[in-house]
Parts: structure tokens; sequence; C-alpha cells
């Protein structure tokens, strides 16, 4: 069993992180609507985690803050990303069990990303409300998938997402 430590991204972690993120979604990633939805707005800083394997970068993860229409307190997941190398070792299930944790704990409502359903499902997301939930830029609604860290967060929930600085 591989083993990973999970820790806050710090400054030193972001070219590493910036280089794995570029292999795996290559250059049309600033194109792509979740991308769209965190331009110009920091993610949360305290949610950034960076993974750890043997003295190296393995992947990360961040949040960033967004309402849904008026509905504020939740996040959009993203990116995600793993050190192709490393994949399958449970990296990331690391770093999404811990930083939905670290979300929580932090007192957001809930989690929002564009995604596989047969791998985030295992987490608790599900396809949000086929339709109610937006980006700034087309996604298949299939896709868009989230999870309520407080029961009722997005209860009735509907409009675009945007983020917002914390
Ligand atoms: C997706 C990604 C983050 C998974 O990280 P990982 O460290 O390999 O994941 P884990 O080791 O925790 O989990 C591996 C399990 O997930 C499954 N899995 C991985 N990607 C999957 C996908 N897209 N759909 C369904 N299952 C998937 C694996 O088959 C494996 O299944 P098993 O546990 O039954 O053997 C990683 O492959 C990656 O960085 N991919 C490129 C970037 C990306 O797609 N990011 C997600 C954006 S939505």
């Amino acid at each position: 069993m591989t083993t990973f430590e999970i820790l806050p991204e710090t400054c030193s972690d972001i070219l590493a992180l910036n280089a794995l993120s570029a292999a795996a979604f290559g250059p049309g990633r600033f194109a792509r609507s979740a991308y769209r939805v965190r331009e110009g707005i920091d993610p949360v800083a305290k949610l950034s985690l960076t993974a750890w394997h043997d003295g190296r970068v393995a992947g990360g993860v961040r949040f960033t803050a967004v309402r849904v229409g008026d509905r504020d307190g939740g996040l959009l997941l993203g990116p995600l990303v793993v050190d192709p190398a490393l994949v399958g070792q449970g990296c990331g299930k690391a770093l999404l069990e811990e930083g939905l944790s670290r979300c929580r704990d932090a007192g957001f409502g809930f989690v929002l990303l564009v995604g596989d359903v047969p791998y985030y499902s295992r987490f608790g997301f599900k396809p949000s409300a086929h339709g109610a939930i937006t980006l700034p830029g087309p996604v298949d609604p299939g896709r868009l998938l989230c999870v309520e860290l407080c029961e009722g967060a997005l209860e009735g929930a509907a409009g675009q997402v945007r983020a917002y600085a914390v």
C-alpha cells in the first residue's frame, strides 16, 4: 500500500503542480467552464493541499469558494491532479478525503465539480439537478456533480456558479 502525506500547499509546490495540470488537462484547460468560474479568484488557501510521496510532489487539489445563484457557502473542486506515474495507488482518494474533511470543518455547505461520476460517486458526489445549476460556459449536465456537506445546503439552489474571494 503506497502512502501519501497530505500537506497544505506551499508556494514552492506550485511549479510542480502546474506541470501536472498542464500534462493532465493540456493547453485547452483554460477554456474549460470550470476554469472560467475560477478565473481571477484565488482558491481558498487553507483548502489547497499537496500530496507527497518519497520526497516528491505526487498530486494536489484545490477548492474555490462559489455561490449558486444567491446561495453561497459552496466550493468548486479543482483541479485535482495526480502524477501519472502514481495513479491508481490511492493518491486521489487521500487528497479527496482530507480535502472534503477540511471543507466540512471550515463550514462550507456543499462542493461542486465537473468530473466522472464513476470516480467521484465513491466520495458521495451525485449529478446535480439537471439544468438548474449552470456554469459560465457549456458543461455536460451529467458531469456537473455535487455533494452536500450540510444536509439541505443545496436544496432548491439554482442559477449560475460564480466564484468569490474569501
Ligand atoms: C482522476 C485522478 C485524480 C485519480 O487519481 P488516483 O490517485 O489514480 O485515484 P485513486 O488511486 O484514489 O483511485 C483509483 C481508482 O479510481 C478509478 N478511477 C480513476 N479515474 C477514474 C475515472 N475517470 N472514472 C472512473 N474511475 C476512475 C481507478 O480505476 C481506481 O479504481 P479501483 O480503486 O477500483 O482500482 C487521476 O487519475 C488524475 O490525475 N487524472 C488526470 C486528471 C483528472 O482527470 N483529474 C480529475 C478531473 S475531473
